[in-house]
């Protein structure tokens, strides 16, 4: 991948110095041995692309690898019921129009995508809610409720381990370079932009936390800090607030042509979600 940016500043540089001393998985210890010696790596790195996975600690992937032990499978339980229940005004199930939810394999590797409908970039989560909305006469579902979050997960579960396959050609160009300049803008009290975080500095500590590329294929993903599955939206304002910057609403357009450009860099890793991280 292209790199933008060379050189560490000074800020970034002192944090990292003073998580260097303290962290618990820096190169060279047992732990970023056990992380970096597990075999099962492999599948999650695409040529200079690594998945979050990569960083993840075992007992982290041991959890992910087990549907019965990876707790968004919770949720992934709530969204089978709802996937076969009527609800709204036409009386109709997602089951009703969709059949088995197998037929969406592969479907959700292409989102974001472009809409000439709206003349914006779509993501999964806005698709869902339209149908209900639209095609159900239902209320749309909460970006970070219970049944968003399952039914995303539900639905991407289909493409599990299928390369993600954003498009940003076309009509979704401008989308994308929107996407990209919030990738590099630097922004809030410490000044930073994500790239400085999870292009030059993958594989640095930063406080108690091994740096990722910062990759979308896991999401939503079971965040044991969270205790809870979350978007990748509700990600994105965890590391706008890490800086201080303010953060724009989830299902927003600023977020949503940022989802683009981090699914654009996630191409080619395998799908992960509901994938499990720290
Ligand atoms: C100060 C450093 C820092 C900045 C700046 C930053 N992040 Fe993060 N980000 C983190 C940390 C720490 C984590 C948790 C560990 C990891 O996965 O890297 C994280 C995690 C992520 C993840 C989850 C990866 C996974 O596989 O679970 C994504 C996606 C992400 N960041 C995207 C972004 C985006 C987009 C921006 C810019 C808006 C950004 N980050 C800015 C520190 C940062
Ligand atoms: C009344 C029929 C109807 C119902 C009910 C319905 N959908 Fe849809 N759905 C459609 C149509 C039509 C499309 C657009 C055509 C297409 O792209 O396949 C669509 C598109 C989609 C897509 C995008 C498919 C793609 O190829 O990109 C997803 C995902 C989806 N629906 C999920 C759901 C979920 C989840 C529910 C239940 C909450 C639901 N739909 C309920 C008719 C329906």
């Amino acid at each position: 991948m292209r790199r933008y940016w060379t050189g560490v500043p000074g800020v970034v540089a002192a944090v990292l110095l003073l998580a260097a001393t303290t962290g618990a998985a820096q190169e060279g210890s047992a732990v970023y041995g056990d992380i970096m010696n597990d075999p099962r790596i492999k599948d999650h790195i695409v040529g200079d692309k690594h998945s979050g996975y990569v960083y993840a600690t075992v007992a982290t992937r041991d959890m992910q690898e087990d549907d019965f032990k990876n707790p968004a499978f919770t949720w992934v339980g709530l969204a089978e019921d709802l996937w076969g229940a009527a609800e709204g005004t036409a009386g109709k199930s997602c089951a009703d129009c969709h059949g088995a939810v197998e037929t969406l394999k592969g479907v959700s590797l292409g989102y974001p995508k472009y809409r000439d409908k709206t003349a914006n970039m779509a993501a999964l989560e806005h698709v869902i809610n339209e149908c209900r909305t639209e095609r159900m006469g239902a209320d749309a579902w909460k970006w970070e409720s219970d049944q968003m979050l399952g039914m995303t997960a539900h639905v991407k579960l289909q493409s599990r381990g299928m390369p993600i396959d954003v498009a940003i050609d076309g009509p979704a160009r401008p989308f994308f370079e929107k996407g990209r300049e919030f990738y590099f803008q630097r922004r809030g009290q410490l000044d930073l932009s994500c790239n400085m975080c999870h292009l030059d500095n993958a594989g640095n500590m930063i406080r108690a936390d091994l740096l990722s590329h910062g990759m979308g294929n896991g999401f939503p993903t079971y965040r044991l800090k969270w205790q809870k599955l979350g978007s990748l939206h509700r990600r994105f304002t965890g590391c706008n607030k890490n800086i201080r910057a303010e953060p724009f609403k989830r299902g927003s357009e600023e977020y949503t042509n940022l989802e683009l450009f981090v699914m654009w860099r996630s191409n080619g890793l395998p799908s992960e979600a509901p994938s499990v991280r720290r």
